[in-house]
């Protein structure tokens, strides 16, 4: 097992990376109180649930919640049914939340356990590449407004996140492949060294060979916390985290939460970004071909749907998190491993890479 530290001062926590480590333990001297809910979603549930419960009931009063499957389900609704049900099981405020599951269910429960009481404890057990690697690290919780992606949501730690690389085995091939976007990512703004090592071994991910997985999930996790130690609360290097993730959202927006998954479109987002960014002069045309290269090897799809036109993503653009004062600012790469977040690109250039369709990153 390998350990990270999230530096957070009094809010720092540990990552724990592993095979098998569902069944270690890990979790007991975390939990501060006597309660525990974990709250989980259908699928998961018959897979892992009992596993994680059996090394926990002896010491503790544990509930559980079974929420249904899916993006469309990350809203309010769910966050009522969580509270209903410590509110049933009579929870108080020394309540740990424990997230089983993908990015779904950690930033529904991280933002339930934020609210509940005026935040309780919560523990982050993801289960898809995306969860270990990105969203079960660094406190971002919440859930979706159907006017725009995570509109709603609360910064808050967990008190640690236990990773079992071991749960990747059930996990169906589209779901590796979007998870696969975001380890990319770190690459592409952060550490051109980790784009080679993932450009070298990507067959071997890919076919989730566990020591090289459980080494990208480590040095994923690894840069994230470096991100998130140094500005927690996104004024300034955490945006570069979001790269393609602008154009992915008005992706996800527009075909229905659910129907793209959100690593896929951070793949054609990325694709955008890149895009935009070899237009404006900043990285090369083989670069963008570099980037395409790796994205296709990984599964991931390289263009937004045909259905999308410019006008329509100008219009869920501009609900993103990032605009300040009306101007749409995104992230774009300086090089390969250099990102920074820019609203400095003409209209008529942005209209290009939007126009782009399937010559995205081909131009004369
Ligand atoms: P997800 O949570 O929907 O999980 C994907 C699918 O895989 C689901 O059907 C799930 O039930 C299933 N699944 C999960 N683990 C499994 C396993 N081990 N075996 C079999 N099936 C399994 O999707 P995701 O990609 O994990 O997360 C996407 C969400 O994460 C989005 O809502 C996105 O906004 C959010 N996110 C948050 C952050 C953050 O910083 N908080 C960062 C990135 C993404
Ligand atoms: N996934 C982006 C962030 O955590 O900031």
């Amino acid at each position: 097992m390998r350990t990270l530290k999230v530096d957070l001062g009094e809010r720092s926590y540990p990552i724990f990376i592993g095979q098998g480590l569902l069944d270690k333990g890990l979790m007991a001297p975390y939990i501060s109180g006597k309660q525990v809910l974990v709250v989980t979603n259908e699928t998961i549930a018959p897979l892992y649930l009992d596993r994680l419960k059996s090394t926990l009931d002896k010491q503790f009063q544990v509930d559980e919640i079974i929420l249904p499957d899916g993006e469309q389900y990350k809203n309010l609704d769910q966050i009522n049914s969580i509270f209903d049900s410590l509110l049933s099981n009579r929870h108080n405020r020394t309540t740990t939340l424990i997230a089983l599951g993908g990015g779904v269910i950690g930033d529904m429960t991280g933002f339930a356990a934020a609210c509940y009481q005026r935040g309780v404890d919560f523990i982050q057990v993801p289960t898809t590449v995306l969860s270990q690697v990105d969203s079960s690290v660094g406190g971002k919780t919440g859930v979706n407004h159907p006017q725009g992606k995570n509109m709603i949501g609360a910064f808050h730690q967990p008190q640690c996140v236990v990773i079992d690389t071991d749960v990747l085995n059930t996990l169906p091939e589209k779901e590796l492949a979007a998870g696969m976007a975001e380890v990319i990512k770190y690459g592409l703004i952060y550490d051109e060294a980790f784009l080679c090592y993932l450009e070298d071994h990507i067959d071997g991910l890919m076919g989730l060979q566990s020591d090289l997985l459980e080494q990208a999930i480590y040095r994923s996790c690894e840069i994230k916390a470096e991100v998130v130690a140094q500005d927690e609360r996104e004024g300034g290097i955490r945006a570069l985290l979001n790269l393609g993730h602008t154009f992915g959202h008005a992706i996800e927006a527009d075909q229905g939460y659910g129907e793209w998954l959100h690593g896929e479109a951070v793949g054609a987002g990325t694709m955008m970004a890149a895009d935009l960014s070899c237009r404006l002069g900043y990285i090369s045309k083989s670069d963008v071909e570099r980037i395409r290269a790796i994205l296709e090897a990984a599964d991931l799809p390289l263009y937004p749907p045909e259905s999308m036109a410019a006008d329509r993503f100008i219009d869920l653009m501009a609900v993103d998190k990032k605009v300040i004062d009306g101007s749409i600012r995104l992230v774009l790469l300086r090089e390969i491993g250099k990102a920074f977040v820019t609203s400095d690109f003409s209209a008529s250039t942005l209209m290009e890479t939007l126009n782009a369709g399937k010559n995205l990153g081909r131009f004369a």
